[in-house]
């Protein structure tokens, strides 16, 4: 039914290694901790319904093209060079897994970690995301309208456009962030760590513009 998303395995697969690595960078940078506990390069087999419509494609997204992919497939699970016809051949029969795009809700929950994520855009109004870690994060243009932050790390995060209406961010840390360009109405900012952080007018959250923040 899911074409794959049955097994974890290990990628690329030590067998087929060889020299390859010698000669080129490994692709595949471990980005938001997807190596899981042991960092032992062992990924989920993704689904592959409805692939042609999903890229950028693998666990970091690091490859765009399917045709690219299905080289490095073959070349590093399959231990093959695929010609340019053998490619085209696997992306037409990839066409025939298209089907209907479902939209899913993603369950974020407090113990989250979403450090180093891309969620530009993203609208997390009215959560509770008390604790989530989203250091160094891209936070742009997200939407934060009365969620839950309290004790949150958004160190190093990327805010530009970000809404932090009435949102709770009391105790959480920004650290480093550049919050120049941001408006905290009615935001809760009671113990808020701004320890090298960029703000608007830089002297007033001394003043106490921010609470009580330092
Ligand atoms: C030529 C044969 C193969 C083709 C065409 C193929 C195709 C693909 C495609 C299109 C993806 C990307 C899916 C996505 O990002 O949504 C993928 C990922 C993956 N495939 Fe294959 N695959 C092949 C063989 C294999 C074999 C034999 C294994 C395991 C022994 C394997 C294990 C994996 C794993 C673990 C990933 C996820 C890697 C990651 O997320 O970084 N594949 N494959």
């Amino acid at each position: 039914m899911s074409v794959g998303g049955q097994s974890i395995q290990h990628f690329p697969l030590r067998r087929y290694i060889g020299d390859i690595f010698k000669t080129e960078p490994f692709p595949f940078r471990n980005i938001g901790g997807f190596l899981g506990k042991d960092n032992d390069k062992k990924f989920r087999v993704p689904i592959l319904r409805n692939i042609t419509k999903t890229a950028p494609y693998f666990h970091n997204g690091a490859v765009k093209d399917l045709k690219e992919v299905i080289k490095i497939m073959s070349r590093y699970q399959i231990g093959e060079e695929f010609s340019p016809e053998q490619i085209e051949d696997v992306i037409a029969f990839f066409k025939t897994l298209e089907g209907k795009i479902v939209p899913y809700d993603v369950n974020l929950t407090p113990e989250a970690n979403l450090s180093h994520y891309n969620l530009k855009g993203s609208n997390l109004s009215n959560m509770d995301l008390h604790g989530i870690n989203l250091k160094y994060a891209n936070l742009q243009n997200c939407n934060f309208f009365e969620t839950n932050l309290k004790g949150a790390n958004l160190a190093f995060a990327k805010v530009k456009g970000a809404n932090f209406t009435s949102a709770d961010l009391r105790f959480a840390s920004l650290n480093y962030v550049d919050l120049r360009k941001i408006d905290f109405i009615e935001t809760q900012l009671q113990g808020i760590n701004l320890q090298h952080a960029l703000w608007r007018g830089g002297k007033e959250c001394a003043k106490g513009s921010f609470g009580k923040c330092l």
